[in-house]
């Protein structure tokens, strides 16, 4: 089976935690690095989080500090769904981790510069990190095999009727990174929604009984109760997990082509991705999105990398 080399650039965060898992464990995937971006909570919280999981998994990857702000807009963080550290519920021990001294976005261009384009993006959050990095070498832009992101929706927002958190906590880079012209796999909440971890899914993979299955019900069920608070959701859905997934295997997922444009006007629909899903304006798609997904062989997929951490 030929490894997916990819970087995942995430904002730990409960789903992302699940997303550096399954990465981690699985054999179809060379996780390279993790860049860290602020997202859920500020950076010297996503960094921390990002090197907690690390840590408590035995992660041998190297993690990278990125952009502790948006490009433009005012910083905004999901403290009401992640909590005050970004990733409440599981206690880790004493972080003895550090990141590596080189910058998450000078990571990403290097790793790129080296490559002969076999190399995936994985964003998980905001799209700074991503933005900054294709405007600072723009020679790496032809260098990328594929960005799969979470993010988006064609249907409506999580944060906003509009916007779904990752695009609309950084709307300009969002714009960046979908007018590169980079091939793109959006995982939106149409799909990710669908992921929801109720009571039995948490049950099922705490009964694998390694620390992974213990980290994956620590963190789930903490978003249990935000869910159903913000979103009136019966539990947590593992949005960031579908990216992995996908690059796992991509016949889990049905996915359609379609131009997508991010909406950076100051308004009801800023950061709104606007999905040309009956291609009326007859561009060129821009982005495989997201339409269907097989939940049933998705969390076998998700207790199989659980599976795979032997303590
Ligand atoms: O809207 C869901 C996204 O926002 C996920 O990536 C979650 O981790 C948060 O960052
Ligand atoms: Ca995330």
């Amino acid at each position: 089976m030929m490894k997916r080399k990819i970087i995942l650039d995430c904002d730990p965060g409960h789903d992302d935690a699940i997303a550096m898992l399954m990465a981690y464990a699985h054999p179809a995937i060379d996780l390279l690095g993790i860049t860290i971006v602020a997202g859920n909570q500020t950076l010297n919280n996503t960094v921390r989080n990002g090197l907690s999981v690390a840590q408590l998994l035995d992660m041998g990857t190297k993690i990278y500090a990125g952009m502790p702000q948006p490009l433009v807009r005012e910083q905004l963080v999901a403290g009401n769904v992640h909590g005050k550290t970004g990733i409440d519920g599981p206690v880790f021990d004493e972080l003895k981790r550090t990141a590596e001294q080189e910058k998450g976005v000078q990571f990403i261009i290097d790793t790129l510069m080296k490559s002969e384009g076999e190399i995936t993006l994985v964003p998980t959050g905001p799209l700074t990190n991503i933005a900054v990095a294709m405007k600072m070498e723009p020679l790496i832009i032809p260098k990328i095999k594929e960005i799969v992101l979470m993010g988006g929706a064609y249907g409506n927002g999580n944060f906003t009727p509009s916007s779904e958190f990752n695009i609309l906590a950084d709307p300009e880079a969002a714009y960046v990174v979908f007018k590169s012209k980079v091939p793109i796999v959006m995982m939106g909440l149409d799909v990710t929604n669908q992921t929801i971890c109720t009571p039995e899914i948490i049950e099922r993979m705490e009964a694998v009984g390694n620390t992974a299955g213990k980290l994956f019900g620590d963190l789930l069920r903490f978003t249990l109760k935000t869910q159903f608070e913000e979103f009136g959701l019966e539990a947590g859905p593992i949005h960031d997990a579908t990216t992995i997934a996908y690059l796992i295997n991509p016949e889990l997922f049905e996915v359609r082509d379609m131009y997508v444009e991010v909406d950076i006007n100051r308004g009801p629909c800023y950061g709104r991705t606007v999905c040309d899903e009956s291609n009326v304006l007859k561009r060129t798609p821009n982005a495989k999105v997201g339409v269907g997904i097989n939940n049933e062989l998705f969390f076998d997929l998700v207790e199989e990398c659980i599976r795979m951490y032997k303590a």
